[in-house]
Formats: C-alpha cells, structure tokens, sequence
C-alpha cells in the first residue's frame, strides 16, 4: 500500500462526519490523523481484502479501511462501546460504505461469524497477540497491533505480525508507540491501567499513583509493602537535578529497551500529573525516568542509581529503540506474548 493510496483515502473520507458529534465535540475515542495514516500504510491494505479492525472509535478509521479494501472488499469493526458501535454503524450507512459491518464485542475474541481476514488492526493495546485471531485469519495474513511487551501496564510497542502456514504466528517489526489497553467491557477510566497493578493511592489533588513491578509477588514482596513505596512516591519524591539523558537522548527509546531488557527490578509507575514511566523499585525505595529524561526518586536512592547504571548499558548497546529492536513472539496459553530482544544481547 502506498502513501498515495491511503492518501486518496483520507482526501474522500469526510473526517469530521465522522470525529464530531452534532454539537461540535469531539468523539473521545478519536485517534490523531496522523496515527491512523501510519497504522494504515504499515497494515499495507489492498484493494479486495478482508479486514478485523479492532476499537471503531469514531469510526474514522474504519471508513478508511472502507475506501481502501473497495466495494470487493469488507471491513468488520468492533468496539465494547456500544452507542460508539451504532454511531458508526449509521455513519457508514448513510454513506452507502456497505462493506463496513460494525459490531459490538471484544475484540480480544475476534469475531469469527465473518472470518477468515487477511489483515487485522488494532488501535488498543493488548497484553496477548490472541490465539483467536491467528484461528481467524488466513495464511500469511497480516496484523499490526499495539502490544506490551514486558509483563507490565503501559510496556507498549506496535508490533506487526503474521499468520504462518501451521496456524501460529510470527512477528517481524516493532514501532514505537501504543494506546489505551483493550478491555473486555468499556472503561470509565483511563488514568490508571485496567490490569496488573499493584498499589494505587490518590495525592492531594486527586491524581492517581500507582506501581506495578513483576518483582511484587515474585520476590516475595506483598501488595502492602507495594502501596507503602507507592505512597512514599506520592509524598515524598522529588525530581533530581542531574538528569540521566542528555537533550538528544530519547527517553521513549531507552524505556522501550528497559521493556526488552527486562533487569531486575523493573517497574512501571503512575506518576500523577506527571502520567507514567519505568523505572527502578526496591522495598526501600524507587526512581522512574521520565519523558524529559530526568529521575523522579523517593527513598533509597540505589534505585537512581540503578537507572543510571541501566542508561549506560543503553548506550554501550547503541541506544536502541523500538525500531531497532527484534520481536519474539513466546507461545502461551492464550496466544503469544510479545517480547523484545536487544541487538547483540542474549
Ligand atoms: C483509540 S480508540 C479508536 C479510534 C478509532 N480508530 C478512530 O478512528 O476514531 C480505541 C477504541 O478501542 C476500543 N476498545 C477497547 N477495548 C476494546 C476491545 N476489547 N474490543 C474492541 N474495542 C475495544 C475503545 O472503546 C476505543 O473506542
């Protein structure tokens, strides 16, 4: 699929028909231009093909499947909000774009009443590639879909995969990026991850703290000791002077290569106003890197130094992103979790 094509796409699909509501406002769940084009021209999809879209949202996206697979060609889009569904349903219809079907669902299951597909898009985030979606595609289909890949909330990349011969999957590409997670029903929040965290507190203006680390459980470490270091972060933790990475170093690169790495102690952290960001915790204490490449730390401060030992086996690895990353794909019970290995690491 070429620029031009998605494109012409975007030049014949009326945006707003679709991303406001009657009033002028803006559909909550729109994705920038910017992001669908790119999803878009990476799921390279052709004329006549069969697609699953998953999270209609506003149904933008979905038209311009619609426009680009043609009138021999369907779309099938699903979403667990179910007035966003019938929005999208009624747009497409008084459009007369009848190769779109909208349908109310998870899109974790897949929707096998019109498989099988030839490409899948997701615009949530997942924690699995779902085996249903490997059982409902053809040979050497093709998915691009946002996935975590370390085992915490918000390790995202976009992977883009495909369906082998015997039925499994493959993947050959991450990007960077990611959005809200995939939930089986509709979310009424979205500050705080739906899965895998494990303590939460709110600061005094009412912003959500949280910390999720696979070091919690594993290491013997209880839920109680988790909400005591997430409380110390909410109240006591400061942003150090010295930041870690330089203006030109990027912090979403070295938080992708944390994710792939995997070093003890890594851990995902809600940061209040500040949103989130990985770092280090320890029963004694924790420092996240966050986005302007700074530490914000609270307790022992081995947990800085930890980061900063981490930022420099980053840059002796060459700083990696998520471009330059390989995704393995880990067979489990459900599907296959995405990890990620780092160029010349084990
Ligand atoms: C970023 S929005 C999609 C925006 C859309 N592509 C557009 O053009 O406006 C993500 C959507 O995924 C939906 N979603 C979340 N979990 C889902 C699931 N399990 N199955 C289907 N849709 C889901 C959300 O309700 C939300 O509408």
């Amino acid at each position: 699929m070429t620029d031009d094509h998605v494109q012409n796409a975007l030049a014949s699909v009326p945006e707003e028909y679709y991303t406001r509501r009657e009033d002028g406002s803006l559909i909550r769940q729109t994705s920038s231009v910017d992001a669908i084009r790119t999803g878009l021209k990476r799921l390279d999809v052709r004329s006549g093909v069969r697609v699953l879209e998953i999270g209609t949202g506003s149904g933008f996206s979905g038209a311009l499947l619609g426009e680009l697979v043609g009138e021999q060609g369907s779309v099938v889009s699903m979403d667990v909000v179910s007035d966003l569904v019938e929005r999208a349903r009624d747009r497409h219809a008084r459009r007369g774009a009848d190769q779109i079907r909208v349908v109310a669902g998870d899109g974790a299951k897949g929707m096998t009443e019109h498989a099988p597909y030839d490409r899948i898009i997701a615009w949530a985030s997942s924690d699995l590639l779902h085996r249903s979606w490997a059982d409902q595609c053809v040979t050497d289909a093709v998915l691009v879909v946002p996935v975590t890949i370390a085992p915490l909330p918000r390790s995202n990349a976009i992977v883009r995969a495909s369906r082998t011969r015997d039925g499994g999957l493959t993947a050959d590409r991450l990007w960077p990026g990611g959005y809200v997670e995939m939930h089986p029903e509709e979310l009424t929040q979205w500050l705080v991850p739906p899965r895998g965290v494990h303590a939460r507190t709110t600061d005094g203006e009412g912003n959500p703290w949280w910390i999720s680390g696979t070091w919690v459980n594993e290491c013997g470490v209880d839920e109680t000791t988790a909400l005591s270091l997430v409380e110390v972060l909410a109240s006591e933790s400061h942003v150090e002077d010295e930041a870690v990475l330089a203006p030109e170093e990027s912090a979403a690169d070295m938080h992708t290569y944390l994710y792939a790495a995997g070093f003890e102690g890594l851990s995902m952290f809600g940061l209040g106003s500040r949103g989130w960001a990985p770092g280090h915790a320890s029963r004694q204490g924790a420092a996240a890197l966050l986005g302007d490449g700074r530490l914000l730390a609270a307790g022992d401060p081995s947990s800085a130094c930890r980061v900063r030992e981490w930022a420099e086996r980053w840059r002796q690895a060459g700083k990696p992103g998520a471009g330059s990353l390989t995704p393995v794909l880990e067979e489990v019970r459900d599907g296959w979790a995405a990890r990620a290995r780092v160029p010349g690491g084990g």
